[in-house]
């Protein structure tokens, strides 16, 4: 089956591109490092030729709050139309759980509007919505700093590996379209701040990670269970602890990343 991978050169895209081919599927890797622009439309159509199946993991290049709902509404609308007029079968996305309880963020808004297009079109599709991924904790770090300190709120997430999250949504393309929202997320769960403060001290990433209340998660006030999956989500395997020896052993000398 030819399936192609928008964003397949990112975090989750190259990993879903390996595994798609290592189960024997043609698998394509499409964005603007490879000549596919989902904004100007650049090598689309001829991406999209002869395929079954598109995975859609790509991400804005900025997060700001106009240039990020811009990204996913632009490229969302750009995709379905193309995939209408080649015959694609099945739509999956990548998306986040909670997304819909956190429109006060900018960054959420633009996956409410990209979920909204996807449901309201007529490509039949499937919505991925992961948890964090354990490699955004850094990245978690850098969108909450305040001065020289993070400033995260004390509420309970339970985060996964990248590698779990591209395995789950490579069975889901693979398979038929449920027309709806799929939830998967990490084995074990934790306080946003603790596992914030592991992973710089593990980086050696001297800021100090401060438990506030009132701190926000991308601009959106959270709850204790905001950022929490259902209770039906599907459970990767990878435990944090795992993932943590795992990616010292791959990076030894790296001391921030
Ligand atoms: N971070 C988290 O914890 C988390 C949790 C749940 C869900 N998600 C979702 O997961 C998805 C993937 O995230 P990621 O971290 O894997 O992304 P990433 O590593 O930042 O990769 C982004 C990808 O988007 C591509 N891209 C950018 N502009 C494009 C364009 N105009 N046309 C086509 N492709 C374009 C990039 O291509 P080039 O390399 O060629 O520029 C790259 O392949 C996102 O939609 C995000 O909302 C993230």
């Amino acid at each position: 089956m030819k399936i192609v991978v928008i964003g397949g050169s990112g975090l989750i895209g190259s990993k879903l591109v390996i595994k798609l081919r290592e189960h024997g599927h043609e698998a394509v890797a499409a964005s603007p490092n490879s000549g596919v622009n989902t904004l100007t439309c650049e090598g689309l159509a001829e991406a999209l030729k002869g395929a079954s199946v598109v995975v859609d993991v790509s991400n804005s290049p900025s997060w700001e709050d106009t240039a990020v709902l811009k990204f996913f509404e632009t490229s969302t609308r750009n995709l379905l139309t193309y995939e209408a007029a080649a015959g694609i079968g099945h739509h999956v996305a990548l998306s986040v759980v909670g997304t819909e309880r956190l429109f006060e963020s900018g960054y959420f808004r633009a996956k409410i509007a990209q979920e909204k297009m996807i449901t309201n079109s007529v490509i039949p599709y499937s919505i991925v919505r992961a948890t964090q991924f354990f490699e955004f904790l850094k990245g978690l770090a850098d969108i909450s700093v305040d001065g020289d300190k993070v400033r995260v709120p004390p509420v309970l997430f339970q985060p996964m590996a990248a590698d779990d999250v591209a395995s789950s949504v490579a069975r889901i393309a693979v398979g038929p379209p449920v027309n709806g929202i799929v939830e998967i997320a990490g084995p074990e769960q934790f306080r946003v701040d603790e596992l914030v403060r592991e992973r710089l001290a593990a980086l050696k990433d001297p800021r100090e990670v401060i438990a506030d209340p009132e701190a926000r998660y991308s601009g959106a006030k959270v709850s204790l269970t905001t950022l929490m999956p259902d209770k039906t989500a599907r459970l990767g395997e990878t435990r944090f602890q795992t993932w943590l020896t795992q990616s010292a052993a791959q990076n030894p000398s790296r001391k921030v990343s």
